[in-house]
């Protein structure tokens, strides 16, 4: 099809969007009666779509992203001026922007010293896969090569990481996977798998502990959890769960590795999600909110213990970390990163983050007294999900269909709102809130508004 470009009229872009575009993450029959979703501005907490109608963004930017909000002017210029400077140079090489971030991420990261670019999540968490199998290989024969992940928890869309995603609508007809990943149990308290027991958390980090002496401690290089689990439904995890999931791995010599791309970069009120738990991990990767979808961007953040095993030999040729990432060496990621965070503090966001969780905690909480489909509702800092039932005493999951109805009816109302999606078989029942650290009292009232509406009219 010939599409003759009108650079003025919107249609033509729609046209070309449905006749060549592949979107992310959706069935595109509908696509053959309803036109495509097209963004075309942002400002603050808001967008405008191609028809031109306003939405308030409950989600930055869809996937828990744009953690400083849209149009930022500075983050801009910022990237502009490196670009037009040095734009790119393999990271063989370093850049003044590479540094600069380098140092300030660390300062908020008290234990860790050494940070690798790359520019997605699922790369980030592939680099410590091969990192702790290298490891493996270098001193342990190659045995203690195992990885294990947890149920219900999301790392990438990669086959390896795939291989390491505990949800398995996710992983369906991509395999055969990648050997060498084993699932642990979930830590969901609500949906309890171990009856009335004393220490909820602490079962369940024993719960890893059985996988661990089933497989063999010496083949187990390292553990990857989601510091909370964000599209597995919004799991905060139990009290006593970290403490005892941080003495399980050191008592087997397991690397913890703490996969930050969601909560990372203030989006729980702190820096970093494991920063709640007193957590001391060997290896932490992040992405969405490093620089706020400003430019790609992720880094796999580790110890000065963990780098100078790869440097320990320099007379054999393999023993260094042999890995690259094109794009990690693009320097507008730092550029962008340094000013991201550099708003997070001028503007006080992590208190702004903590504060306005407390609100939307509140108020998801004052929505579950009006409405009985709300079974639970969790969260930290601008981080939260309510999970909906079709039976609160039996905790039956309410109809997935019925989910994204609801999802449907706050986007007609201008809010957009997310639910767990295409995760796990019978469990898609999560609706999921991240708005940007800026949010007000008055967004987070709109967002809850948009809900209790949305609620009624679909549960009754
Ligand atoms: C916890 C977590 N880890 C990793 C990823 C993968 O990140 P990316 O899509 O940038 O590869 C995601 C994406 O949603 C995620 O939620």
């Amino acid at each position: 099809m010939t599409i003759n470009f009108n650079p003025n009229d919107i249609r033509h872009v729609v046209e070309a969007d449905r006749t060549h575009l592949w979107h992310h993450l959706i069935q595109h029959k509908m696509f053959e009666t309803v036109d495509p979703r097209i963004m075309v501005e942002g400002r603050g907490m808001r967008v405008w779509d191609a028809t031109g109608k306003e939405h308030l963004d409950a989600v930055s930017g869809g996937v828990w992203t744009v953690n400083v909000g849209y149009g930022r002017e500075r983050i801009a210029d910022a990237v502009r001026e490196q670009l037009v400077k040095m734009n790119y140079f393999a990271n063989s090489a370093g850049s003044i922007p590479g540094s600069l971030f380098a140092h300030k991420l660390i300062e908020k990261m008290p234990g860790m010293s050494r940070v690798y670019y790359s520019n997605s999540g699922s790369e980030a968490n592939e680099k410590v896969f091969k990192m702790v199998r290298q490891i493996a290989h270098l001193e342990h024969g190659g045995r203690k090569h195992k990885i294990l992940f947890r149920e219900r928890d999301y790392h990438g869309t990669t086959i390896a990481t795939l291989s390491a995603g505990g949800q398995p609508e996710r992983a369906a007809q991509y395999g055969p996977l990648t050997p060498g990943f084993v699932e642990v149990p979930h830590c969901l308290e609500y949906r309890n798998q171990y009856g009335a027991i004393e220490n909820y958390g602490e079962a369940a980090a024993d719960a890893i502990e059985q996988v661990i002496l089933r497989e063999g401690p010496d083949t187990i290089g390292a553990l990857c959890l989601e510091p909370i689990t964000a599209g597995g439904g919004v799991i905060t995890p139990p009290k006593g769960y970290w403490e005892r999931v941080q003495d399980i791995c050191s008592r087997y010599d397991i690397l913890l590795h703490i996969d930050e791309v969601v909560c990372g970069v203030g989006r729980t009120g702190e820096w970093f999600g494991y920063q709640h738990y007193g957590i001391k991990p060997d290896f932490v990767t992040m992405a969405k909110g490093v620089a706020s979808g400003y430019a790609a961007i992720s880094c796999t953040v580790t110890t000065e213990a963990i780098f100078d095993r790869f440097k320990d030999d320099a007379s054999d040729s393999m023993s260094y970390f042999r890995d690259i990432s094109t794009f990690g060496g693009c320097a507008a990621g730092p550029a962008a990163a340094l000013e991201n965070l550099a708003i997070i503090e001028d503007e006080d966001l992590l208190a702004n983050t903590t504060a306005m969780g407390e609100r939307l905690m509140n108020n998801l909480h004052a929505l579950m007294e009006k409405h009985d489909v709300i079974g639970d509702v969790r969260g930290k800092g601008l981080f939260c999900g309510a999970e909906l039932v079709a039976d609160r005493a039996t905790k039956e999951p309410a109809e997935e269909a019925k989910v994204q109805q609801v999802v449907a009816d706050c986007m007609a109302q201008g809010v957009i709102i997310g639910a767990t999606n295409r995760s796990l078989p019978g469990l898609n029942n999560t609706l999921c809130l991240s708005p940007a650290l800026i949010a007000t009292t008055s967004d987070i009232d709109a967002i809850t508004d948009a809900i209790d509406g949305a609620l009624g009219r679909v549960f009754g």
